[in-house]
């Protein structure tokens, strides 16, 4: 059965989607980038490994003004997330909500060898980055865009701009709040999240 280790960085309700889709495919462990992601008990309660890769422990003693030493140690994180990555030799790694920027660190040992999917709210070539759906929103209440939307893409080293698997598109509701626009984005988010890693895994 193919193997999937997960990447999350916060509540974890896209794994939750994964997880509750029952995938023909082993969701054998999950990487959190932060020791408090709820994702993290997600991911236990369905008996499913998991670990904290934390920067934080990377930068432990090094001066925020010591730029020079804190890349290198951003350098060695990414580095040590792909030899972790390598060692449970998945067929495939999702980033489910990962808020951190993969670095050719982390690219290179798994290129040609794992390839690398992420969830981004919002549609290609759209607002890249973060806070991509506040942005979506505020775009859309001026009028500038008629949708938002959400993508499943593989990751490459610029940033969200990898080739799309999945794309959702979400209407703009004039006058929506950005929470009642949110909660749209979520709700699409949870169905490409599966349909995304399913065409992935038929690659
Ligand atoms: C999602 O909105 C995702 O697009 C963004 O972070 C959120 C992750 O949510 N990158 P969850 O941790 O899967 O609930």
């Amino acid at each position: 059965m193919a193997k999937i280790v997960v990447l999350i960085s916060g509540s974890g309700s896209n794994l939750q989607a994964l997880i509750d889709a029952k995938l023909p495919a082993d969701i054998c462990h999950v990487v959190s980038s932060s020791p408090t992601a709820f994702g993290l008990e997600r991911a236990s309660k369905a008996g499913i490994e998991t670990s904290v890769h934390a920067l934080k422990t990377y930068y432990t003693g090094i001066p925020k003004e010591n730029t020079e030493a804190r890349k290198a140690a951003r350098s060695k994180f990414d580095a040590d997330l792909a030899a972790k990555i390598l060692a449970i030799s998945p067929d495939l790694v999702v980033c489910a909500g990962w808020m951190l920027i993969l670095s050719p660190s982390f690219l290179a040992p798994l290129d040609g060898k794992v390839p690398i999917i992420n969830l981004h709210p919002a549609l290609p070539g759209q607002f890249a980055g973060t806070h991509a759906i506040e942005r979506s929103w505020e775009a859309g209440q001026r009028g500038d865009v008629e949708n938002g939307g959400c993508m499943i893409h593989y990751v490459i080293e610029e940033v969200d701009m990898g080739e799309p698997i999945v794309v959702e598109k979400v209407p703009i509701i004039k006058g929506e709040s950005v929470e009642d626009y949110e909660v749209r984005i979520h709700a699409k988010e949870h169905e490409a999240i599966v349909k995304g890693t399913l065409l992935a895994l038929q690659k």
